[in-house]
C-alpha cells in the first residue's frame, strides 16, 4: 500500500490510538511531542521483525541455512545504509553500534593518541554524548553559539586557525536537540578540511528529519563520520550507526576486543579482521539491523523531502500559535525557521518546567520532554543562568534546577494535535495559579 499524506500516514505507526489515563482516570488518545527522545516503531519494522525471525540466526558463526541468510542480510545491510545517506561504498563503511552515544564514544576511542594530545572542537550547542566522551582523551573547545543559540563558523575558523594545524576533529550536531537549529554541515566540512581537521557529524536528530549526503569523498565539503540511532527512526531495537572511511577503520586496534574481531589469535599474537567487522565485538544485532532497513525503506517510501516539509509546516503553525500566548518565553529564533528540524524549547512565565509537562501530561496525554535534555550546557547558556548560581547546582547537583520545556515533532504529527496543546497552553495561562496549587502539591506529583 502506498502511504502519503494526503490520505494514510498514522497508519503507518504503532500505538497512535492506544488510550493513556489522565489524572481525572479519563481514557484518551494521547498526543507525542516527544519524538526527540524516541519514536514509536513504524508498523513495518514490526512486521520485517516478524517475518525475519523464522530465519533469524547467527552472523558469521555458523555453517546452516539460516546462518548463511541471516549473514547475508546483515552484510548486504551496509550497502543500503550507505546508500540512504549517498555515500560512496567504495570509500565509507558501516560500524553497527547501539546508539549515537555508542558511535561517538567508538569514534572518541579509534581517534586516540597517546603520544599527541590533539585537540577537539566540539561546539556549544552539542548533547553531552558529543562532548563528554572527548573530554578525557582530549584537549577540547567549544565553537561559540549566536544570541539565538547557532552556531558560528565564525568562531569555527577562528579557533582552528588559533590552534594552528592541532586541531584533529571538529564534531558538530547534524541538528540540535534542543532547538532544532540545523547546522549547514558541508560548509562546516569545508572549513574543517582546509586546516586539515576531519569532521564528525552527531546526525541523532537529522537523519529522521532531513535528506542527509556525505558527498563526494575527495570533494572538500564531504562529511568524514556520521553518527545515528534507530530508535529515533521509528525502529526501536537497539541499533546505531558510524560511518567513516573504510581506510581509517581498516587501520589501528579496535576499543572494543573479542569474538567477531580477529582474523587469528595465539597465545602470544593477535591478528585483527579489517574493517568494519574488526569494530563490531561480538554477536551482531541483526534483529536491530532487520529494524533499520525496514525502516530506511518506510521513510524512502514517504519521501525525506515530503517529510521535511510536513513537519516545518508544523513548526511553522505551532511557533506562530505558541507566540500568541501570554507568558509564553520561547527560547530560540521565532522568525527565521528555515534551517530547523521541528523541535520548540519553551516555558511558561513563572512556571517550572517541570510542573507544566506534567500538566501537559495529566491534562490532556500531551508527551514533551522538560529539563536540560543531556545538553546542560547549552541549556544553562539559552536560559541565561548566571556563573553564581550555576556553582550552587554544582554544589547541590540533587537539587531542582531550572529547566525548558521541549516539543518535537515527528512525520505523523497533526495540525490538530497543536491545537490541543496550544488551547491548553492557553487555559494553564491564564490559570496559573489554581494549576500551580494543584500540580505543585506533592501528592499530584507521586500520581504522575
Ligand atoms: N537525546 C535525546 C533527547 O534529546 C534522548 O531527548
Amino acid at each position: 500500500m502506498e502511504y502519503s499524506y494526503e490520505n494514510n500516514i498514522r497508519d503507518l505507526i504503532v500505538g497512535l490510538d492506544t488510550k493513556v489515563p489522565l489524572s481525572n482516570n479519563k481514557l484518551v488518545t494521547p498526543i507525542n511531542f516527544d519524538n526527540a527522545a524516541t519514536t514509536p516503531p513504524f508498523i513495518s519494522v514490526l512486521q520485517e521483525i516478524n517475518n525475519f525471525a523464522p530465519w533469524y540466526s547467527s552472523i558469521h558463526r555458523g555453517t546452516g541455512y539460516k546462518s548463511k541468510i541471516s549473514s547475508d542480510i546483515y552484510d548486504n545491510s551496509r550497502n543500503e545504509v550507505l546508500k540512504f545517506l549517498d555515500a560512496d561504498p567504495y570509500y565509507y563503511t558501516v560500524i553497527y553500534v547501539k546508539n549515537t552515544t555508542d558511535a561517538i564514544n567508538k569514534l572518541s576511542n579509534r581517534l586516540y593518541s597517546k603520544n599527541k594530545r590533539f585537540v577537539v572542537l566540539s561546539t556549544s550547542m552539542e548533547h553531552i554524548s558529543n562532548d563528554l566522551p572527548w573530554r578525557d582523551k582530549f584537549r577540547v573547545d567549544y565553537i561559540d553559539v549566536d544570541s539565538f543559540g547557532r552556531l558560528s563558523l565564525k568562531d569555527m575558523e577562528k579557533k582552528l586557525r588559533r590552534y594552528d594545524g592541532d586541531v584533529k576533529l571538529v564534531t558538530i550536531s547534524g541538528a540540535s536537540n534542543v532547538t532544532g537549529y540545523v547546522n549547514p554541515i558541508h560548509k562546516a566540512a569545508q572549513i574543517a578540511h582546509r586546516y586539515n581537521a576531519k569532521i564528525l557529524v552527531d546526525g541523532a536528530q537529522l537523519i529522521p528529519h532531513k535528506k542527509v549526503s556525505m558527498g563526494n569523498p575527495y570533494s572538500i565539503d564531504h562529511i568524514d563520520f556520521i553518527a545515528f540511532s534507530a530508535h529515533k527512526m521509528y525502529a526501536p531495537f537497539g541499533i546505531g550507526v558510524l560511518i567513516g572511511p573504510k581506510e581509517f577503520f581498516d587501520n589501528g586496534e579496535p576499543d572494543y576486543k573479542g569474538g567477531g574481531t580477529v582474523k587469528i589469535v595465539t597465545r602470544d599474537t593477535v591478528i585483527y579482521d579489517d574493517a568494519p567487522e574488526k569494530d563490531e565485538a561480538g554477536t551482531p544485532n541483526i534483529m536491530g539491523v532487520v529494524a533499520l532497513l525496514a525502516a530506511i525503506r518506510t521513510l524512502n517510501s514517504i519521501g525525506i523531502e515530503n517529510i521535511e516539509y510536513h513537519e516545518r509546516t508544523l513548526l511553522k503553525y505551532a511557533i506562530d500559535k505558541l507566540k500568541e500566548i501570554k507568558d509564553i518565553e520561547l527560547y530560540c529564533d521565532t522568525e527565521n525557521l528555515n534551517d530547523r528540524v521541528a523541535i520548540i524549547p519553551f516555558n511558561l512565565k513563572d512556571m517550572p518546567h517541570e510542573t507544566l509537562s506534567s500538566i501537559l501530561s495529566c491534562e490532556a496525554g500531551i508527551s514533551v520532554r522538560s529539563g536540560c535534555f543531556c545538553a546542560h550546557p547549552y541549556v544553562q547558556r539559552l536560559l541565561k543562568i548566571p556563573e553564581k548560581h550555576i556553582r550552587k547546582y554544582l554544589k547541590y547537583p540533587d537539587s531542582t534546577r531550572p529547566g525548558i520545556v521541549r516539543i518535537s515533532f515527528g512525520l505523523y504529527n497533526t495540525i490538530e494535535e497543536i491545537d490541543i496543546l496550544i488551547n491548553l497552553l492557553k487555559e494553564i495561562s491564564q490559570n496559573k495559579n489554581s494549576y500551580m496549587q494543584r500540580y505543585c502539591d506533592e501528592n499530584n506529583f507521586k500520581k504522575i
